[in-house]
């Protein structure tokens, strides 16, 4: 099983960028009524080395966005070296790298300071681009939106988490997820994370992770794609799916049905996907999962065949 599970490995990513492009294009894009573009928000949960705020920037679509990352300091001080140290990323002149934001009023006890990036909007500054250092686990015991540097709450509002929340309690993953659920009207969210712990596969996985100390209590609780869609209900994105809905896909449908074949057989190529039932058996114990609440910023959503 996974002779060479990089090949496995790239062909995922690939599909599950995919697949996060195709949502977060979708929720930025405005309907062809919109005048002036409306402002959205995205917020990324332990976003790591992850550079999409920088390609959204390198095709022009970071305006009218405001784009949070949150992950460990230890994390972000890495990042904040590499993006601070390169003046390609700063490349507008209204806008400017800022090192350390000024502590919000009641911020966090033992949070490192935020960085990011700066913005001049009707002549004030606006926060564009923020670094939280922070365990996210401390987000359920902020009192107020203000505790956040540049939060918005009153804009259409993407919380993305890429193979971040599983590894946090169930409790606390869905208690992170209800703080800004509460506080943020038009809200949606995307989920990437292993499911399938059922099979004899899912078991490799589950003590394969374990082996090197790692637990995934969501990989636990929710198992198929059902689990997610109810997970995403029970947080409350809700609606008769213009308003509201959840949906979840395998990174196999994903792959098969999202991926155009010209794409598809380039990566192949480069890939040499010859080992075709491993990858699809990887491929079909990862899930993309995506609810929205609210009735405007998911215009763009309405419009997305399921896989
Ligand atoms: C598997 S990595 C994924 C990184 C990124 N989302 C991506 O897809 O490339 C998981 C990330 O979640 C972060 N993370 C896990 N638990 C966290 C917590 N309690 N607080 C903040 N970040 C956390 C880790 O530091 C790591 O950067």
């Amino acid at each position: 099983m996974l002779n060479r599970p990089w090949l496995r490995c790239v062909a995922g990513t690939y599909t599950r960028t995919t697949a996060l492009d195709i949502l977060i294009n979708a929720f930025l894009s405005e309907p062809e009524s919109a005048a002036p573009p409306q402002k959205k928000q995205i917020i990324s949960l332990g976003a790591g080395t992850d550079t999409r705020y920088f390609r959204l920037r390198s095709k022009n679509k970071h305006h009218n966005l405001i784009y949070h990352e949150f992950d460990f300091p230890s994390v972000t001080t890495t990042k904040s070296k590499t993006v601070l140290n390169n003046r390609l990323l700063s490349n507008n002149e209204s806008e400017v790298l800022i090192t350390e934001f000024k502590s919000p009023e009641f911020g966090m006890p033992q949070q490192d300071t935020d960085w990011g990036i700066s913005s001049s909007r009707d002549g004030k500054p606006e926060v564009t681009y923020c670094c939280h250092p922070i365990d996210l686990r401390q987000v359920p015991h902020l009192k107020d939106a203000k505790d956040i540097q540049g939060l918005q709450t009153d804009v259409p509002t993407l919380i993305i988490s890429e193979c971040c929340l599983c590894y946090l309690d169930l409790d606390t993953a869905r208690d992170v997820v209800r703080w800004f659920t509460d506080r943020i009207t038009s809200v949606g969210i995307v989920l990437y994370e292993p499911i399938g712990v059922d099979d004899a596969f899912g078991q490799v996985m589950v003590s394969n992770l374990a082996s090197r100390g790692i637990a995934m209590p969501t990989l636990e609780q929710y198992k198929t794609l059902a689990d997610q869609k109810a997970r995403l209900l029970d947080l409350g994105f809700q609606g008769d799916g213009k308003a509201g809905g959840q949906e979840a896909e395998t990174v196999e449908n994903i792959w098969q049905n999202w991926v155009p074949s010209t794409e598809k057989e380039r990566v192949d190529r480069l890939e040499g996907l010859d080992e075709v039932e491993e990858w699809q058996m990887l491929a079909r114990h990862y899930a993309v999962a995506w609810g929205w609440r609210g009735s405007n910023g998911w215009e763009g959503w309405s419009g997305l065949r399921r896989a």
